[in-house]
């Protein structure tokens, strides 16, 4: 079963924020359905959601194998110039001691080939990263939709 922490609702302008709670697994398999829907349910294009899709996987494995547990937040991004999604991940794992050897990409401490952080980055418009030694991650992505 996912661990759906709630639907609530994001103060600023009243739009769904989702919160699933990363320990396990299945949970990234849930955070990417969720990111998925959301996506296509928005109206991105195809590739745009199977860019989210990517990212949201990548950093929530990360959340897992890194830190063991974390959360996800997804949030619809309105009453803005354009619509967007908004992806948080957030641990309290042993965090980055060399940020910029992680996010130069091809630098990995479990040999996967994932994209890891510099490959998310690539996939989105906006990509912010916390981190230090002993105080965990924070990531924070947004991708905004095309207007054609
Ligand atoms: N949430 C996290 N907490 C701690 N370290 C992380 C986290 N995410 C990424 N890292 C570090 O950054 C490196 C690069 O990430 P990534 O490219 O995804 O590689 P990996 O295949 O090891 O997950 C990881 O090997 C790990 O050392
Ligand atoms: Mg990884």
């Amino acid at each position: 079963m996912a661990s759906v922490i709630s639907p609530s609702s994001n103060r600023q302008d009243d739009t769904p924020v989702w919160e699933f709670r990363i320990d396990k697994e299945a949970d990234i398999v849930a955070v990417r359905q969720q990111v998925r829907e959301l996506a296509k349910e928005l109206g991105f294009d195809q590739f745009a959601v199977a860019a989210l899709t990517t990212a949201a996987s990548e950093l929530s494995r990360n959340v897992w194998v890194h830190a063991q547990r974390g959360v996800a937040r997804i949030a619809v991004l309105r009453n803005r110039p354009r619509v967007g999604l908004e992806l948080e991940f957030v641990d309290h794992g042993p965090g980055i001691a060399d940020l910029d050897r992680a996010l130069c990409g091809g630098f990995s401490t479990s040999k996967s080939l994932g994209l890891g952080p510099s490959g998310t980055k690539r996939l989105v418009d906006e990509f912010n990263i916390q981190s230090a030694p002993g105080r965990g991650t924070k990531i924070v992505i947004r991708k905004w939709k095309k207007e054609f």
